[in-house]
């Protein structure tokens, strides 16, 4: 398979940094430097790449319009693994971002065969947990938004069959409904704009989407009825099956210009203000004036034993709505960066760096940075051993989950 990422598959080990330089994934550090209030999945480099974030930091800073869009497939419970996106979302939109989430019901439905009922009872529950950490905006299911769905249509005018083979390995056998997931998917992350007109849109995923937002991208681009190209001596604003009108409203917007059969030039003009007025009078002339999307890319944590966090590993993680005695046998025993021995790890100290339980940590049980610091020091030094400092996580991890049951029945009533 060409893209090395598949989505639907759940067993792959990926090479952030092979994967970074092939599909031109940027690192997001330098992007975020001039945030004034870096979140902590930036401070402590859990969401590492980007495309196109730039637009977003600009929308962020100046308090200009932005998107954030993403999804979540219904096919079981939520758990620890679907926190960091969630927080990811939950902080965009407390930085002004119009906030977007999809329960993706037909791609549970079509890809993992998931009844609808179902997936109307688990899409619940992530619904529920989003607006638990303070999302605000708007969600849906798939299946239930009709605008959505003609959107995914349109955009299929532009996908084709080698497309989908190249991107995802699809093959003479891959059902039609599969594909048509993947519409649905491009269609949800240019639906923010569908409905408030052009403006940047992120969407934080896992590397693993990666295809989806790579697909989502070209799409976007093919779905422009002009592209405006710089040459020099003028702007060239061309049609790529721009219907006439919407080429006569071009001519006028740009008064001097020199229009041609399937282009327009405009002479001694600027091409991002060019480009600008060009999407306004698309988007007046009835086209969709897409701006290209733009993600973010989180690593994953490591399970708690170690090895991938997927819910096909139960021990691998918790789910939010677990019982409190097996949330603690699965913390108590999870695979630790200590010695063999006691007397070793006082001696050495402990490794913090590939142990799942500081890893829980850093990812989301300790928001302040000099207690996390302080773990990492004691576990470093031999003075924090493991059995401590399992119980100490254990309890913050119980903490957590009481308080997030206790806004999860309080805005229960807001998922509809
Ligand atoms: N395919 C995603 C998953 O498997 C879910 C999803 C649907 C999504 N629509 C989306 C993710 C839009 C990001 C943006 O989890
Ligand atoms: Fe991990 Fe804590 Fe043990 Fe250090 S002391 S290795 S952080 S469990």
């Amino acid at each position: 398979m060409e893209s090395g990422i598949n989505p639907w598959s759940g067993s792959q080990s990926v090479d952030i940094d092979r994967l970074f330089a092939e599909f031109g994934i940027a690192p997001v550090e330098d992007e975020v430097a001039t945030l004034k209030n870096q979140p902590s999945f930036f401070r402590r480099k859990i969401v590492l790449g980007h495309r196109d974030y730039g637009p977003i930091v600009d929308a962020i800073n100046s308090g200009s319009r932005f998107n954030v869009m993403t999804g979540f497939m219904p096919s079981g419970h939520p758990h620890l693994g679907h926190l960091m996106v969630m927080r990811e979302v939950v902080w965009h939109v407390e930085q002004g971002g119009s906030g977007y989430v999809a329960i993706a019901d037909r791609e549970a439905h079509a890809v993992r065969g998931l009844s609808w009922d179902d997936c109307k009872r688990y899409g619940r529950e992530y619904l529920e947990c989003l607006y638990a950490l303070g999302f605000e905006g708007t969600t849906y299911y798939q299946s239930e938004n009709e605008q959505l769905k003609d959107l995914a249509f349109e955009a299929a005018i532009k996908i084709n069959f080698s497309d989908l083979q190249a991107i995802y390995g699809f093959s003479q056998e891959t059902a039609l409904a599969h594909a048509d997931s993947v519409a649905t998917q491009v269609a949800d992350i240019l639906y923010p704009q569908l409905m408030e007109g052009p403006a940047p849109t992120v969407v934080p995923v896992g590397i693993d989407q990666d295809p989806h937002i790579r697909l989502t991208r070209d799409i976007a681009h093919k779905m422009r009825w002009f592209t405006v190209l710089d040459q020099d001596a003028v702007i060239s604003v061309r049609s790529k099956n721009a219907p006439v009108h919407a080429m006569d409203a071009i001519a006028a917007a740009f008064p001097g210009s020199k229009r041609y059969e399937g282009h327009v030039d405009v002479p001694g003009a600027d091409c991002l203000s060019v480009s600008e007025k060009v999407r306004a009078v698309e988007v007046a002339e009835g086209g969709y004036g897409f701006i290209t999307p733009s993600s973010t890319y989180h690593s994953f944590m490591q399970g708690l034993q170690g090895g991938k966090m997927s819910s096909s590993v139960p021990d691998s993680l918790f789910w939010f709505d677990e019982s409190g005695a097996d949330v603690k046998r699965k913390v108590m025993g999870a695979l630790t960066g200590g010695r063999m021995t006691k007397e070793e790890q006082i001696r050495l100290g402990g490794e913090p760096d590939g142990c799942p339980v500081y890893l829980l940590n850093l990812f989301h049980m300790v928001p302040d940075d000099e207690e996390l610091l302080e773990i990492r020091t004691q576990c470093l030094s031999g003075s924090l051993l493991c059995g401590a400092c399992k119980k100490a996580t254990f309890e913050r991890v119980k903490a957590f989950l009481s308080d997030f049951r206790e806004k999860r029945d309080a805005v229960s009533h807001m998922v509809v």
